[in-house]
């Protein structure tokens, strides 16, 4: 197991081309920043950041204290790296255009804190974010982000549980570091993670199950059925309500996770966001080995039509999500 440094390793992938010395930098700076944000959940209560914000975000989410915490500090954090032309968030209405944007190459997009109905109740939680080519061509407004998610050039997630995980792909498979808080710093832990193709574990919210499409229903009814049923063996299931802590057990261990579309509001195509969610977590997926469908389409060729636009989620083991995809491309044939 080697033991560099994320610092180390960012020099090491600049050295060998996998991208440039500013990608480094917009990297370390949300590392770094995403310490003080493990710091704050990790005092909790001590820290005076639990509890609700008494406001709404753009999507009417009532916003925890920390949401607002995090988000304040990852915009800042991320307008001193010098190379960010624009951060747009769950957290935020429009993107936040830096200034000299016309000359920084990148855009992120992040959801600040994942799984907030965690937060209280000293529940895994986490950061998901996503970075872009700014194009230059012009001023950057929310039009520059809506890029599929195929053109993203780096994703990563941080998991704040019992480890502060930090998990990276540049396009060149993925890697996990574990926050060593006494030299204050990420180390690598992982390398290139492969999510096995096979597993007998699920993740989805049953308590949606009445208003499930049929793909989904079907591919669940037959998981339940169990050792007598089709799939001829038995699942387990597991839901922690914050997809970045659920996908991060897919990562170590294989698994699904699913938030589909389903009945209640057909003009919106399920819970979790395109952009800052489903996108950087797909490429992950993709890069770990895993498959990440929205359906019957691949979440990375969507193109995206607006900042904070909804998306159906089913991401995971390849053989797993290869069969409900298939019920998918079977019911868009009737
Ligand atoms: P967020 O806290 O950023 O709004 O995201 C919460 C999302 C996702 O992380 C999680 O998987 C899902 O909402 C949980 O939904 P349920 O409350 O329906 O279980
Ligand atoms: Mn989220
Ligand atoms: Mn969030």
């Amino acid at each position: 197991m080697s033991t560099i440094t994320l610092a180390q390793y960012l020099n090491q992938g600049v050295t060998a081309g996998h991208f440039d010395q500013a990608l480094a930098r917009l990297l370390q700076g949300m590392a770094d920043e995403s310490q003080d944000i493990s710091e704050n959940i990790h005092r909790g209560a001590l820290a005076g950041v639990l509890g609700s914000a008494g406001s709404e975000n753009v999507q009417g989410e009532t916003q925890k204290k920390l949401d607002i915490i995090a988000n304040d500090a990852i915009l800042a954090a991320m307008e001193k790296t010098g190379v960010v032309a624009a951060s747009a968030s769950e957290e935020l209405d429009d993107c936040s255009v830096y200034a000299g944007a016309e000359e920084r190459p990148y855009l992120i997009l992040f959801d600040p804190l994942d799984g907030s109905s965690n937060i209280d109740v000293n529940v895994s939680i986490g950061t998901i974010f996503s970075v872009l080519n700014n194009p230059r061509t012009g001023p950057v407004t929310n039009q520059t982000f809506l890029q599929p998610g195929t053109s993203q050039v780096a994703a990563g997630y941080v998991v704040y549980g019992p480890q502060t995980t930090l998990v990276l792909t540049t396009g060149h498979g993925v890697d996990g570091f574990t926050l060593d808080r006494a030299a204050g710093e990420y180390v690598q832990t992982s390398v290139n993670i492969q999510i096995p193709a096979d597993t007998k574990e699920f993740a989805i919210n049953m308590s949606n199950v009445r208003h499930w499409y049929a793909p989904v229903k079907r591919y669940i009814d037959e998981c339940l059925a169990g050792k007598t049923g089709p799939r001829g063996k038995d699942f387990n299931m597991r839901w922690i309500a914050s997809m970045v802590a659920d996908v991060h057990r897919v990562l170590c261990r294989g698994g699904t996770f699913m938030y589909p579309q389903d009945q209640r509001e057909p003009g919106k195509p399920g819970k979790l966001r395109l952009m800052y969610e489903a996108n950087p977590i797909s490429f992950i997926v993709e890069q770990a080995g895993g498959k990440s469908y929205a359906g019957a389409q691949r979440i990375l060729d969507i193109q995206p039509t607006d900042l904070h636009q909804r998306c159906s989620v089913l991401l995971g083991s390849a053989n797993e999500i290869t069969i409900v995809h298939g019920y998918h491309l079977d019911n868009s044939k009737d």
